[in-house]
């Protein structure tokens, strides 16, 4: 691994620094806060790992840069060359005592952002900058952590990644929340709503697949849990059915939420995560619930006057995510309320092979999956049935012409996972630069 250099010493990330107490490091970073004393400046430099404080004493450091330092304001970018110091009391456990400071550049005064609350309409408009709070670098941080997981798990159980097209002839999951898009010679082509399509096609190239790219929605509601344009992972698995679907989804979901309380201690804790809430969902068994099952827990608990047949709305998930201590799987819906190509129970025609994964403490559904139409008549039919254009969805059924087997999937999404897992209440804080109804600005 080659590190950046500077006056000899390469550069240490700040979370790295507690390997190397006593010794003389190199750190990159920008102001966060300063104070002063008489001889002293503690200066909270954060480099996107961490942030230290780094204490420098008018006797340690020459003149002229010790009064340098008085023209540093946040957010100024800075190197400093310092010695690792053990200190129970400080953030990570260690300081550094500055020997060099070295100033790339000052600052303006008026950085927006100041350490007062700001309204979330202000702070999304200065989501360039806002990314460097605290909180927010914690949140990528911990997302940066999911995608590892996510990957790692697939490739141990030999799914191949492959990635699967954004311009798109035809809806997947409705027509209602299509963006469409002009395509050349009046030709109209869509934003994927959803890889699965094409999922279900390399699966029957390669087996087991997971596609794992932005997907987009027209919603046109405005709600913490929707993003104009949000991140999927949808493994795909030939000769899966539903219980191998729910398997895989427990597996991946106690796998993720593992990795994070390992490997982001430090990002929980910036966060104020409960993480005593999170730690049961580490662990399989999830619950599992037919939707009528559901639907009878809804009726017995507040929710009497549901529609048996509708489906369920934000609070009706609170309170089914609320009963459990880690996340409940409902399968087994009404097959008019679910997408064209869910396969229907054998053993009632009515009901769909879906099956939704929702999240504990009223996060909501994080994981929407089925087993697939196998059946090539019956494939037909439903698009009849949805008014589909048959002529988009020919290679589609070929698939149920050439070797057609039993199958199925799901797709995660990436940003309902983080909001529960950091504990956030919107979305538009789990994605760098969110895209919602009113803002795709900055
Ligand atoms: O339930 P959905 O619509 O399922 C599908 O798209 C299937 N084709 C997936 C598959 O079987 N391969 O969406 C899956 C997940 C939801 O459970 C939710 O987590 C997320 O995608 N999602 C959204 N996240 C943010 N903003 C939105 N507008 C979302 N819509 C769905
Ligand atoms: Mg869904």
């Amino acid at each position: 691994m080659t590190e950046q250099s500077y006056d000899g010493l390469k550069a240490t990330s700040v979370r790295h620094l507690p390997d190397h107490v006593g010794e003389t490091v190199l750190v990159q970073g920008w102001l966060y806060n300063m104070r002063s004393k008489g001889k002293l400046h503690f200066l909270l430099v954060r480099d996107g790992t961490g942030i230290v404080q780094s204490v420098v004493l008018r006797a340690n450091v020459d003149e002229a840069m010790f009064e340098d330092c008085k023209r540093l304001t946040q957010e100024s970018s800075l190197r400093i060359i310092g010695r690792v110091k053990a200190d129970e009391r400080a953030p990570g456990g260690v300081e550094l005592e500055v020997e060099k400071v070295a100033i790339l550049h000052v600052a303006a005064q008026d950085y927006p952002i100041g350490k007062k609350e700001h309204g979330p309409d202000f702070l999304l408009g200065q989501r360039h900058l806002w990314l460097r709070s605290r909180k927010q670098a914690a949140i990528m941080r911990i997302r940066d952590e999911v995608i590892r997981a996510i990957r790692g798990f697939f490739h141990e159980r030999d799914f191949f990644c492959v990635d699967s097209p954004i311009f798109t002839p035809a809806a997947c999951e409705g027509t209602t929340t299509l963006f469409g898009v002009d395509y050349f010679d009046e030709q109209k082509a869509y934003l994927t709503q959803s890889g699965q399509l094409y999922g279900e096609a390399s699966a029957m190239a390669l087996g087991k697949v997971y596609v794992f790219g932005p997907t987009f929605r027209a919603e046109k509601s405005k709600t913490r849990r929707h993003l104009t344009e949000f991140w999927m992972v949808e493994p795909e698995a030939a000769f899966y059915d539903l219980d191998d679907v729910m398997q895989l989804a427990e597996d991946f979901v106690s796998r993720i939420v593992g990795r994070v309380l390992e490997n982001c201690r430090a990002e929980l804790a910036e966060l104020e995560r409960d993480t005593s809430k999170l730690e049961p969902a580490a662990k399989g068994p999830y619950p599992r619930m037919t939707y009528d099952e559901a639907v009878a827990y809804l009726h017995a608990n507040g929710h009497a006057d549901f529609p048996y047949g509708d489906d369920f709305g934000a609070p009706h998930e609170t309170a089914l995510g609320a009963a459990f201590d880690r996340p409940v799987m409902v399968h087994r819906w009404p097959a008019e309320i679910k997408a064209f190509y869910m396969k229907r129970d054998p053993s009632n025609p009515k009901l769909a092979l879906g099956v939704d994964m929702i999240a504990s403490e009223g996060y909501g559904e994080i994981i929407g999956g089925a087993q697939r139409e196998d059946d090539l008549g019956a494939l037909e039919e439903r698009i009849a049935e949805h008014e589909l254009p048959r002529e988009s969805f020919e290679w589609f059924l070929d698939l149920r012409r050439f070797g057609s087997v039993p199958h199925g999937g799901f797709g995660l999404g990436l940003e309902r996972t983080l909001a529960w897992i950091c504990g956030v209440d919107h979305l538009r804080e789990c994605i760098p630069f969110p895209r919602m109804l009113h803002r795709i600005y900055p």
